[in-house]
């Protein structure tokens, strides 16, 4: 299984090093623009290997997509991350120019790969893949949701005063501080909904601190979050390198499902081998709905802003 992500900033790096940490990958590739520094990258992460216990090959290249050829999965986390104040739309004008050509390069060396888009804004670079490449649809993979969704857990742990191992919920929607759709009617503890335990103006504060999780962390943080989102990669990566079928929600090309069309946007997905095996359809309360068709404007609008 070789996989390779592009871009060796901090959201790249935590990728490749969460994904050799889990010893599932025999190489992951480091791609990046700046002279020298994915093969910095690389060889630290190699001198963790002894301490950390995996066998992963991590190698570093400066844009030599030759090195790339031929992986499994491509993660795509190039582009300028967004600084505080900074919504993800406003990163459209400078990402969408690299994403398109990154992807156009790792297609041409790797036709087969699965492809997972984590640039930002991240449902509309996912969208431009499609538009631009010639990968199946099943095999592009905006990652969001999985993100969102752990960040959901984290703030409904905390407002349950619960381990997060007791707490499960899923983020559908955009990936966007509005566009987020936290699923608060189907999160639960110990599969008791957890409107069970705490009140609607609670979850309503739940939900509002899920949405400005990445915000709250750029604020903090001079610039946009790397642990979790590489976190979240990994697990979308090990998923299908190990045929997992396992859900998560996951930005997708949709036709039809949840009343949407022609756009990409955060749904529950089965991962496998074969990248999106199926798109999961769940019930929605009239408000998450409502929100869902909201998010879904949104996206289009911010889809408007390309050139195709
Ligand atoms: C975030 C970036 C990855 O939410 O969009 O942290």
């Amino acid at each position: 299984m070789k996989i390779t992500v592009v871009g060796a900033g901090a959201v790249g790096a935590s990728c490749a090093e969460y994904i050799a940490i889990k010893n599932f990958a025999s190489e992951v590739v480091i791609l990046d623009i700046k002279e020298g520094y994915a093969e910095g990258k690389a060889m630290d992460l190699m001198q963790c290997a002894s301490l950390n216990g995996f066998d992963t090959k991590i190698t570093g290249s400066t844009s030599d997509y030759s090195k790339t050829a031929n992986s499994d999965i491509c993660v795509i986390t190039s582009g300028i991350p967004r600084k505080p104040g900074m919504t993800r739309e406003e990163l459209i004008g400078i990402n969408a120019g690299i994403v398109k050509s990154v992807s156009a390069s790792l297609v041409e060396h790797s036709p087969n790969t699965i492809l997972i888009v984590v640039s930002n804004p991240m449902d509309t670079m996912t969208y431009l893949v499609h538009k631009t490449t010639d990968l199946p649809k099943h095999k592009i993979i905006g990652m969001g949701g999985a993100l969102d969704s752990a960040r959901f857990k984290y703030r409904l742990a905390e407002a349950l005063e619960a381990p997060i191992s007791d707490v499960d919920g899923m983020v559908i929607g955009g990936h966007s501080d509005k566009g987020m759709v936290p699923l608060t009617s189907h999160a639960t503890r110990n599969s008791i909904k957890v409107s069970e335990f705490l009140s609607e103006e609670r979850l309503n504060q739940v939900k509002e601190d899920t949405k400005v999780g990445g915000a709250t962390l750029t604020k903090l943080l001079g610039t946009s979050a790397w642990y979790a989102p590489g976190a979240a990669v990994s697990g979308l990566v090990h998923a299908i390198a190990c045929d997992q079928k396992k859900m998560f929600p996951c930005s997708t090309y949709l036709e039809g499902e949840y009343g949407l069309n022609d756009l990409c946007i955060g749904v529950p997905v089965i991962l496998g081998k074969n990248g999106i095996e199926k798109i999961v359809n769940v019930p929605l309360s009239d408000a998450e709905k409502a929100h869902m068709a909201e998010s879904a404007e949104g996206v289009k609008k911010t889809n408007g802003l390309l050139e195709l």
